[in-house]
C-alpha cells in the first residue's frame, strides 16, 4: 500500500474541481446548464493580442524553453502598465516576475517565506487558494474578517489588538473576491502600516482592479510599502485571458529573486508566443476597458433582477467578475438550497461558504455569461419558483 503524503490530508480537492463535473452531468441538447458560478470570462481578448501570439507562434524560433524571467519586453510591458494604471514605478529588470497566473504565484511566494508552524493571516470570506497552499506548506491558518458591518472592509484596529508575532504573510485582495469591496488609498496605507509594525509580508492579490473599478488601486502606490509588499497581478480576469495562464509578481529586488528561486525549480519558462502576445494585451487602451465594463454593466443588472427573485439583499456597489448577496433568512442551509436551485433550473451559482465561513449565509453569482443566458436563467428561476421551490422541471425530471 503507497501512502500519500501527509500534507494532501490538509487539503480537499478544490470545490470547482469536483462541483463544475456535476453541473456538467446535468447538462442536455435540450436543456442545457446555465453556469453562473466560475469568473471565467466568456469575453474575447483584444484583437491585436490574437493576432501577436499567430505570428508569434509561425515563427520556429520560438518554440524553445524560454528564460525563467520571462522576456524584457513583457517585464517592461508590465512596468508601462503599472506607471498608466497605477501611477507605480517599477525597475523591470529586478521588481516584475512574469507567472504563469496569479494562482500559482500564492504557492511561490508561501514557499518562499513562510517555514512550518509560521502563521499566514488570510481573509475570512477569501480566495480559498490562499488557505490550502498555506496548509501545503506546514503553515498555521490565521483568519481575519471582512466584516460585513464595514461594509466588508479590515477591522484594522481590532487586528492591532492582537499578539502577531508569529505572522509571516498577510493576504490581502482588493478589490475583493468574493464581496466585491474595494479599498481606499488609506485603507491600504492602514494594512501596510500593520504589516511595518508587525514585521511580516502583506502581498496583495490584485486580479480584478479594472472590472467595474473606476478607481484602480496597487498597494505598491502606499509609501513605504517597499519595505514589506508585493503585488499579484494578471491579464486572467481584465484582459479575458483566463486561460492563458499569465500574471506576474511585483514588488521588491530581494522579495522578487526569493520568488523566482523557488518558481525556476518548478517550470522551464512561458511559452514565448504568449509572452509577446501579453505585451500586446498591455497596450489594451482605457476604450477597450471601457467597452468591457458596459457590458458587465449591463450583466450586472441582470443579476441583481435574479437576486430579488431569489429574495436576496447585496451592496449596490461591487467592483470585479461577481455579485456578492446575502440569502433570505428562511434559508438555513445554503449548500442545499444552491443544489435545490441547481436541480430545478439547471443554473449553477456559488455557495459563500467555500470562501469561509463568513460566507455562509451568502451566494456569489458570475458576471461571465452572455446576457441572453441571464435573462433565461431568471426566467428559469421565476418559473421554478411558481412552481414552488424545489421542484424539478418536468421535462427534465426524466433527464437529471
Ligand atoms: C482572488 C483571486 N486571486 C487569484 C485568482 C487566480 O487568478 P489567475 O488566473 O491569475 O491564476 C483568482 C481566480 O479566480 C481569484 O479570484
Amino acid at each position: 500500500m503507497i501512502r500519500t503524503a501527509h500534507r494532501i490530508a490538509q487539503v480537499e480537492e478544490y470545490y470547482f474541481s469536483k462541483k463544475l463535473a456535476e453541473v456538467r452531468s446535468l447538462d442536455t441538447p435540450d436543456y442545457r446548464t446555465i453556469n453562473l458560478g466560475i469568473g471565467s470570462p466568456d469575453l474575447a481578448p483584444s484583437v491585436a493580442t490574437v493576432q501577436a501570439l499567430i505570428a508569434s507562434a509561425e515563427n520556429p524560433a520560438n518554440h524553445g524553453y524560454q528564460n525563467y524571467k520571462g522576456i524584457l519586453a513583457l517585464r517592461q510591458g508590465i512596468a508601462d502598465f503599472y506607471k498608466k494604471i497605477y501611477s507605480v514605478s517599477l525597475d523591470p529588470e529586478s521588481m516584475i516576475l512574469p507567472l504563469m497566473g496569479s494562482k500559482e504565484g500564492i504557492m511561490h511566494i508561501t514557499l518562499a517565506f513562510v517555514n512550518e508552524g509560521e502563521e499566514v493571516l488570510v481573509p475570512n470570506p477569501g480566495y480559498p487558494t490562499y488557505t490550502s497552499v498555506a496548509k501545503l506548506a506546514g503553515a498555521t491558518i490565521r483568519t481575519y474578517e471582512m466584516e460585513e458591518r464595514l461594509d466588508w472592509g479590515v477591522d484594522v484596529k481590532s487586528l492591532r489588538k492582537q499578539d502577531l508575532s508569529k505572522v509571516k504573510i498577510m493576504w490581502v485582495n482588493f478589490p475583493h473576491m468574493p464581496t466585491g469591496r474595494i479599498a481606499s488609498h488609506h485603507e491600504m496605507k492602514e494594512l501596510v502600516d500593520l504589516a511595518r509594525e508587525n514585521n511580516f509580508l502583506i502581498v496583495n492579490d490584485n486580479p480584478y482592479s479594472l472590472i467595474l473599478n473606476n478607481a484602480p488601486l496597487s498597494i505598491l502606490s502606499v509609501p513605504g510599502s517597499e519595505e514589506v509588499a508585493l503585488e499579484l497581478n494578471s491579464l486572467s480576469k481584465s484582459h479575458n485571458m483566463a486561460g492563458w495562464r499569465i500574471g506576474w509578481v511585483a514588488g521588491r529586488k530581494d522579495f522578487v529573486e526569493a520568488v523566482l528561486k523557488v518558481k525556476s525549480n518548478m517550470d522551464s519558462g512561458m511559452f514565448m508566443a504568449l509572452q509577446q502576445a501579453a505585451v500586446e494585451a498591455l497596450k489594451n487602451d482605457a476604450s477597450w476597458f471601457d467597452e468591457l465594463n458596459v457590458v458587465y454593466r449591463g450583466r450586472s443588472v441582470v443579476v441583481r433582477q435574479l437576486l430579488d427573485e431569489l429574495g436576496c439583499r447585496y451592496a449596490e456597489k461591487q467592483s470585479g467578475l461577481f455579485v456578492w448577496a446575502r440569502v433570505p433568512q428562511h434559508v438555513h442551509n445554503v449548500e442545499k438550497w444552491v443544489d435545490e436551485i441547481l436541480y430545478g433550473t439547471k443554473v449553477f451559482i456559488t455557495p459563500g461558504f467555500i470562501f469561509g465561513d463568513a460566507g455562509k449565509n451568502h451566494i456569489r453569482i458570475s458576471l461571465c455569461a452572455p446576457i441572453e443566458k441571464m435573462q433565461e436563467a431568471l426566467e428559469r428561476i421565476r418559473e421554478w419558483k411558481k412552481k414552488g421551490t424545489g421542484q424539478v422541471q418536468t421535462k427534465e425530471k426524466a433527464s437529471i
